[in-house]
């Protein structure tokens, strides 16, 4: 029997998770009833902060709120960085595919001064996607423009076109379907090919079990991995892309002098996700939502939980019925809890940060998990005339992906 993604995910991993988590679940179970500790502060205008991949382009925006400018310039310009980056993973050019191999990207932006929105979700070939949501906005008299409307939208406006898939994320990709699928990779006639893993799999998986199935799933990947020629020191974060598909992206919001406020927020969404899903990242009071007499929020993480909780506009409501920044952002993480009734076996396997900007300055990172993996915690970036990131306030103790589950050192794989 081939092991197919979904049940190696749902299986395997899950039981591992689900036997090695569950004793910690009591902990992980804590929330902020304490004081907080991480990103929750009170500056003044001018103030831009921005999702962690934008620390180096936030003080480009900074700069522009400090000359006076648009607070959706300053907002576009800083996530224009990462969307040009091709060695960013999660936005624009370089951003992983959806599982037919093609970088198909979603971005919104809110302008609070004119009340103004737009989006785009499913586009191709256009890296600045933000820009484009913007040209929806400035340009037509709607709101969200959708695959190939929008890439043609694009055109007409003047946007260059690019095959936005970088040799680095192709070779991810063909990992990705290598290893997830029947068919491709080499066939049963082809003389370099090797038996795929048989195992069966046990209806209920102890952690020992569990766990060796993960370690034979990733040495064959490993080998995988090294055919396709991913260099070795790249190829457990690409065994782990394939095995987490991440929804990485950018969001920013900023506040002028004059107290206007905007957001934006743009991604290639989901790895390895069926052509056509959009995720929260194109729609307005999910990924983003700006209201120019509350605040600005928006979201990197789990698209599909966020869409349920509308979190952006949960949480700017929230604010305008007079919550604080960080309570606003926790109620929003605790109804994703909610929705799944606590259930921390499940809930492991998603992530959420909350970036917070109210009209007075406070601010606050919020994210159910305190990061992806114990070194890389999630963090919010402020410029507020000095340049910081600072770590989320998280409702949970704990990352959301111990990875690997068990090899804590690579070279045990
Ligand atoms: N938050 C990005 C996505 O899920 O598409």
């Amino acid at each position: 029997m081939t092991v197919s993604r979904r049940d190696f995910i749902s299986t395997a991993v899950a039981g591992s998770l689900a036997v090695g988590l569950g004793q910690k679940s009591e902990a992980q179970k804590s929330t902020s009833s304490g004081p907080a500790t991480g990103a929750v502060g009170t500056s003044k205008a001018p103030i831009i902060v921005c999702a962690g991949n934008g620390y180096n382009y936030i003080e480009e925006g900074y700069n522009i709120l400090k000359s006076g400018g648009d607070t959706l310039d300053a907002a576009m310009r800083v996530i224009r960085g990462p969307e040009d980056d091709p060695n960013d993973t999660s936005v624009g050019l370089g951003g992983l595919p959806n599982e037919d191999g093609v970088v198909e990207l979603d971005a919104c932006c809110m302008h609070g001064p004119t009340r103004r929105a737009g989006a785009v979700g499913g586009v191709h070939n256009i890296k600045n996607v933000s820009l484009l949501s913007k040209a929806v906005m400035d340009h037509t008299g709607h709101v969200f423009l959708v695959g190939e409307g929008a890439e043609k939208f694009a055109v007409a406006q003047g946007f260059p076109t690019e095959n936005l898939l970088t040799d680095s994320t192709r070779k991810i990709w063909l990992l990705y379907k290598e290893t997830h699928s029947d068919w491709w990779g080499p066939g049963l006639s082809d003389p370099n090919w090797k038996r795929r893993l048989q195992r069966g799999l046990q209806s209920q998986p102890t952690k020992q079990s569990a766990n060796e199935e993960l370690k034979l799933r990733v040495e064959h990947m490993r080998e995988v991995a090294q055919d396709i020629g991913i260099p070795q020191e790249d190829q457990l974060a690409a065994i782990r892309k394939v095995l987490f598909p991440p929804t990485g992206t950018i969001h920013c919001s900023a506040l002028n002098e004059k107290g206007e406020m905007s957001g934006c927020t743009t991604t290639s969404g989901l790895g390895w996700k069926i052509p056509g899903r959009v995720g929260d990242s194109a729609l307005i009071g999910a990924g983003c939502y700006t209201d120019q007499d509350v605040g600005s929020a928006g979201a990197t993480g789990s698209g599909e939980e966020n869409i349920k909780v509308a979190g952006a506009h949960t949480i700017v409501e929230n604010m305008r019925h007079g919550m604080s920044p960080l309570d606003a952002g926790m109620d929003a993480l605790k109804r994703i809890v909610r929705n799944y009734n606590g259930d921390m076996d499940r809930l492991k396997f998603m992530d959420m940060t909350y970036y917070i900007l109210r009209k007075d300055g406070a601010y606050a990172g919020v994210s159910l998990w305190e990061g992806y993996d114990a070194n890389k915690p999630h963090k919010i970036v402020i410029h507020d005339g000095q340049r910081r990131a600072e770590k989320t306030v998280s409702l949970f103790q704990g990352v959301s992906e111990e990875w690997p589950p068990e090899f804590k050192n690579p070279m045990d794989l």
